[in-house]
Order: C-alpha cells, then structure tokens, then sequence
C-alpha cells in the first residue's frame, strides 16, 4: 500500500515537472545558443543576431544584422508556439534560413530555454 502511494506522488511529481518552464534549466540549454546568441545588457549580434525581448519581437527585425533572406521574409511574430517550432527544427519552420542549428530535440528543453529567454526585455534588462 505505501508503495503504491509512493508510486502516485512520484508520478505527480515527474509530470508536474515536465509541464513547468525552468528558467534556470533554460540557461543552461542556452549555453547551446551562445556559440551564435548573446543575450543581456551587453548583447551585441554575433553569429546570429541578439536575442534580446525575442518573445513578441517581429522575425528578422534587428536592424544591424544581416538575415537570409528567408528569415528577413519569414513574417513570424515569436511567440512560444511559433518559438517552440523553429527551435525544434529551424530548417522546417523557416525553409532556407541560415542558423546552421539541428535543433532541440527534447521539449522541456526547447520549454526552459524560451523560459530563460524571456526573463529578458528588448533593452536586455532581467525581469524576474
Ligand atoms: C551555429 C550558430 C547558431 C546556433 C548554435 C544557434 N543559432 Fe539561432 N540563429 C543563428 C543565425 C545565423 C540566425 C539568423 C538566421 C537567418 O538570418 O536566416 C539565427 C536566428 C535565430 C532566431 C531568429 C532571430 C530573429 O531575429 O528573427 C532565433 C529566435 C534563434 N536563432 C534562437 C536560437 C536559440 C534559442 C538557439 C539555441 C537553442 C540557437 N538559436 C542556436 C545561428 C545560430
């Protein structure tokens, strides 16, 4: 019987976690996107543009960088459903575009890391 109980507060537990968005997790996903991305206060593009206030930003809108022309036609808002799409497979979502990325396979990953991106504004400030 107590093992039974065990068995349900431990499955609770597992799907709980599994739904919620860990920003903390998500930093360390990011370390993935730093190779091409900054993030922050500091942020400038590098590889690929800053990611700064990216949920809501317009697709390919950073003036200083230089898109493909894919991603400067794309004409997505990014949002967390659109997000999750490319990042979990940026050829499929945006045909042609140049972020030279597989993608991320497991969806708490592809969930932490818009929620460690999203804690930062359009001028890099961290809101908690
Ligand atoms: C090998 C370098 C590289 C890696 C690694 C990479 N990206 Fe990119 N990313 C790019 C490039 C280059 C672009 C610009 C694509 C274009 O113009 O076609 C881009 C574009 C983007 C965009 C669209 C930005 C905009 O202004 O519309 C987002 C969002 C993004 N990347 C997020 C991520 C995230 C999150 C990760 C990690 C999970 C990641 N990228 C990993 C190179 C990379």
């Amino acid at each position: 019987m107590r093992q039974v109980a065990v068995g349900i507060l431990a499955s609770i537990l597992i799907s709980s976690a599994a739904l919620a968005q860990d920003a903390a997790l998500g930093e360390k996903v990011f370390i993935k996107c730093k190779v091409c991305h900054q993030v922050g206060e500091t942020a400038k593009n590098a590889v690929g543009p800053e990611l700064n206030g990216i949920i809501g930003r317009k697709s390919g809108s950073v003036e200083t960088y230089t898109y493909s022309p894919a991603m400067k036609s794309a004409g997505l808002t990014w949002a967390e459903d659109s997000l999750s799409e490319y990042l979990k497979n940026p050829k499929q979502k945006v045909p042609g575009n140049k972020m030279a990325f597989v993608g991320l396979s497991k969806p708490d990953d592809i969930a932490n890391v818009i929620a460690y991106l999203k804690q930062f504004d359009a001028s890099g400030k961290k809101t908690p």
